[in-house]
């Protein structure tokens, strides 16, 4: 491991310095932020990056397994992802409480998932770092911790139930979430009741199965009654174990599991259950259980596990004087959820032997490359360095760089090979601890050289084409893979910013000629550009005579689009507007009937071009016309759509075009109007935190232009914010000097200084962070001068020699 003596000098920030409650960030982490609404939080209990995730399941919107809505609760289980746009992940082998089975007999518990959903008692859900709890309308109380592999539930029962003692009964399910098991099996034994078993399962967002296995123990002052196995809605003590398969009919597979049950002899009956899982084996799972929480002791893993999160936390440090609640929540819920995935599965990797870490739940890197990673590269550089690490060894063993990877397996690519960004970013930034570089480069390189058969789960598509062409055809012919052949244009702009980023790898390694090759193909997005091409948009008029409303629609006086592009050079057509929210907003998903750009329209994708932004403007129309055209698209209404990744980079393009000060008026326009503290509070699926890192970040005030070595910068949300590198110790400081902090309208930066000395760039790298130092803006009412200069600008290729 690598250690400076700078970091032997300068102490950490130590945890206890936030046990002040007055700043303690405790009291603004909401997890139940985005629980409805689409944004698919999981709001459970989890460690920073652990594999464990508690939480109890409802039967309606469970991507992230609970969902602040009325849905039935139909179990607790341990694993999950956050804020999936995909179907439903993991939530396997979950466990239901009853509190007695009615005149006694076990078959009138009701055991298949159906049977026993149970609405939860409004107002109930308590959930902070670690923690998870709520009480079934059966009047049980539910409460779960977690370590790094091992959930731990504490169920309280009533005294009584129906006029009848509680026996409680639990059982353990042998499904999952998206109800994908095919083959299992579970023994339960008699003395102790511990449960081991395992399930194969697809993942939710891509190809194969994952057999994963768990060991459940179980821990009371109640005596243990009885045990057994349950197969469809039928329950018998003998015999202790089965094996089921899918039946080839039923989809989900028939219900099958185990129970135990007590004489419910104390008061109030309490059961508290231990849940290992491993991807390894039942006795690893029962391992890790043994290990990491040896006595069962609830109170001590809670804890343990609120001690995990301020550490990693204590990093960061704020200035909330005179910021209200709202905005203090959405700043440490965001970085709370930034910190779910990717998550540590190092040990639990049955797929290849290695001494590097392992981690999974890339989900995905389309969404995570743009806000996620350059945080966790801020915050906590030693955990980003072993996602690196990670990746370059998921690309060793499976020849590939994942664009999104879940439960083991291969996840669906949704545009470039965007882990060539996660690579350059990090390898720009100068971050080392032990990464591979050579092995990571040449990982990028294999990206932008050689297609995959299956091109849908890896690397790209069209790359004959794309060395031929420059572009990716919309009638490409290429019989080199398979993937969905849409998405032309969206490839393409993607694809060309990946080859910028392998490029700045190759500079800074000293390959000449790789540089210039792939800084020549970072080119290609303005193969697609129509300059001629125009959009309309919808408008209404009412008819002066009839008072009736005409549908009619009217020029945006704006010129110039990406456009999909036929092998014989010849423009295609398609309307600017598809798939944003003002015409036809989904029509644009990852299927095969989906069209030439993913998840927005061109209106969207004809902003992208980040590594050449000066070459953008000209073809828009220098930079008063690319100004009118970039707020046109936030001030329409129904015309951009913040909820999803690609948006959140028009934000802050104005940097480019010299007026910083509308980057700082768009992200207080969001921010709290659709990045809030309430349960709807994202505006779109929070995609393992990319929601929560974009609010973090743009409150921080710098936008981290990812894959490069730059953040644009604006004025924080906040009077004072201080971030201390995990790496060298040393602490970066941003200060706003006449801070308003009810942002009437004092949020224009007039002048800036660094270390006390004159800085009129408009942005700053990374050695900010790395080295330290003061950067103090001073704010005033109104847009000034400062960093509007063409000096000022963030670089871009056509008129940089380097950043
Ligand atoms: C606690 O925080 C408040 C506000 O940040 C500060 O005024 C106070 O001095 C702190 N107290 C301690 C004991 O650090
Ligand atoms: C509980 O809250 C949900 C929404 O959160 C609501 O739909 C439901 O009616 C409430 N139930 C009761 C019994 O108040
Ligand atoms: C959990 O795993 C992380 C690595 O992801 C490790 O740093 C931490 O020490 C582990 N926590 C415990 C309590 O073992
Ligand atoms: C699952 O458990 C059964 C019973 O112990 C065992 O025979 C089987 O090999 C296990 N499957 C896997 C994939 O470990
Ligand atoms: C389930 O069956 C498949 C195919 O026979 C096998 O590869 C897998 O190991 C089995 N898994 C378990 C958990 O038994
Ligand atoms: C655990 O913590 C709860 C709440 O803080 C407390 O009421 C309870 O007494 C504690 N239990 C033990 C065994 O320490
Ligand atoms: C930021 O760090 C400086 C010292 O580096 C310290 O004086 C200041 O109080 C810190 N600010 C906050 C908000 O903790
Ligand atoms: C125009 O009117 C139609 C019919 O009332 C409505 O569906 C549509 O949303 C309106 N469009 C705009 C841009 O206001
Ligand atoms: C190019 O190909 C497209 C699609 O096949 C066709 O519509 C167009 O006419 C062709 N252009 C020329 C110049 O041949
Ligand atoms: C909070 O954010 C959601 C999602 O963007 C939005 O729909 C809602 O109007 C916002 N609520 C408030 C009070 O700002
Ligand atoms: C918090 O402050 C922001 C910025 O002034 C404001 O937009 C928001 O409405 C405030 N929220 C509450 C609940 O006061």
């Amino acid at each position: 491991m690598h250690i400076t003596t700078l970091a032997l000098l300068v102490p950490l920030v130590t945890a206890a310095q936030f046990l002040n409650t007055s700043s303690d960030p405790f009291s603004y982490i909401d997890p139940l932020i985005g629980t409805v609404n689409g944004g698919h939080v999981f709001p459970g209990a989890t460690l920073p990056f652990g594999m464990a995730k508690a939480v109890a399941d409802v039967n309606t919107e469970n991507q992230g397994g609970f969902a602040s809505d009325n849905g039935d609760i139909t179990g607790f289980s341990h694993m999950h992802d956050s804020g999936t746009g995909g179907g439903s992940s993991l939530g396997n082998f979950p466990l239901f409480p009853q509190a007695g089975c009615p005149g006694d007999d076990v078959n009138n518990c009701h055991f298949t998932e159906r049977d026993r959903a149970t609405k939860r008692i409004n107002g109930t859900v308590v959930a902070s770092p670690g923690y998870f709890a709520l009480t079934l309308n059966t009047l049980i109380r539910a409460e779960t911790t977690v370590s790094n592999h091992t959930a731990l539930y504490r169920f309280i029962f009533p005294d009584t139930i129906n006029g009848e003692t509680s026996n409680p009964l639990i059982l353990l399910d042998l499904k999952d979430l998206p109800g994908s098991r095919t083959n299992a099996s579970i023994s339960v034994d008699a003395s102790t009741g511990r449960m081991v078993g395992n399930g194969t399962f697809s993942p939710s967002f891509g190809i194969g199965t994952y057999d994963l296995h768990f060991c459940a123990d179980f821990m009371s002052g109640l005596k243990l009654k009885d045990t057994g196995v349950f197969m469809n809605n039928r329950a018998g003590s003998e015999p202790k174990n089965l094996r089921t398969y899918a039946d080839g009919i039923d989809s989900p597979a028939v219900p099958a599991g185990a129970w135990v049950q007590y004489n419910g002899d104390e008061s109030p009956p309490e059961v508290i259950v231990r849940v290992g899982v491993s991807f390894m084996s039942s006795a690893q799972a029962c391992a890790n259980a043994e290990h990491e929480i040896p006595s069962f002791d609830f109170n001590a893993t809670h804890e343990a596990a609120e001690d995990a999160w301020r550490a990693k936390l204590a990093p960061v440090q704020i200035d909330h004087t005179g910021v209200n609640t709202t905005l203090r929540k959405v700043f440490w819920s965001g970085l709370y959820r930034t910190m779910l995935s990717p998550q540590d599965y190092t040990g639990e990797n049955p797929l290849w032997e290695s001494e590097e870490p392992y981690y999974d739940s890339f989900y995905c890197i389309w969404d995570s490359y743009r806000s996620i990673h350059p945080l966790i590269t801020l915050v906590d550089p030693k955990s980003q360095a072993r996602m690196v690490r990670s990746l370059i060894d998921t690309y060793r063993h499976e020849g590939w760089l994942p664009d999104c990877r879940m439960s083991l397996c291969k996840g669906y690519t949704q545009g470039g090979s965007n882990a060539d960004v996660v690579l350059s970013d990090s390898f720009v930034k100068g971050l080392d601890e032990d990464i591979d570089w050579k092995t990571g480069y040449e990982a990028v390189v294999k990206d932008a050289e050689v297609e995959p058969p299956i091109w849908s789960v890896e690397g790209r598509g069209g790359l004959a084409s794309w060395t031929k062409y420059g572009y990716i055809p919309v009638d490409d012919f290429d019989t080199a893979g398979v993937g969905p052949f849409t998405r032309s244009i969206s490839r393409t702009v993607e694809y060309a910013y990946n080859d910028f980023c392998i490029s700045a790898m190759a500079t800074k390694l000293g390959h000449e000629d790789d540089a210039t090759k792939y800084r020549q193909r970072s080119g290609n997005w303005a193969n697609l550009w129509q300059a001629d091409r125009t959009s309309v948009i919808p408008m209404n008029t009412t008819d002066p005579a009839t008072g009736a409303v005409v549908q009619g629609q009217k020029n945006t006086g704006f010129t110039g689009f990406l456009q999909p592009r036929y092998l014989n050079g010849t423009f295609g057509s398609q309307d600017p507007l598809l798939c944003q929210p003002l015409l036809d907003f989904t029509a644009c998903y990852l299927n095969s009937n989906g069209h030439e750009t993913y998840e927005g329209g061109s209106w969207l994708y004809s902003f992208y071009a980040p590594h050449d932004m000066a070459a953008l403007i000209v073809r828009m129309g220098g930079a008063e016309s690319f100004v009118a055209r970039l707020q046109y698209a936030h001030d329409t209404p129904n015309l951009l759509y913040i909820g999803d990744e690609q948006a959140f980079l028009l934000v802050y393009l104005f940097h480019y075009a010299g007026r910083p000060a509308l980057s700082s008026h768009y992200a207080h326009k969001y921010i709290p109007s659709q990045f809030n503290d309430t349960l709807a509070g994202i505006p779109g699926n929070d995609d393992s935190g990319a929601m929560g890192a974009f609010s973090t970040l743009a409150m921080m005030g710098l936008w981290p232009m990812s894959g490069q070595n730059v953040y644009l910068i604006t004025p924080p949300f906040f009077r004072e914010v201080n971030i201390t590198s995990g790496i060298t110790g040393r602490t970066a400081t941003v200060r706003n000097a006449n801070f308003d902090a009810t942002y009437s309208t004092s949020i224009y930066i007039q002048h800036a200084t660094l270390n006390g000395k004159p800085y009129t760039r408009n942005w700053i790298d990374h050695s900010f962070f790395t080295e330290g130092g003061v950067l103090e803006l001073t704010l005033g009412l109104k847009e000034s001068t400062w960093g509007t200069a063409d000096a000022d600008l963030p670089p871009s290729l056509s008129t940089t020699e380097s950043s």
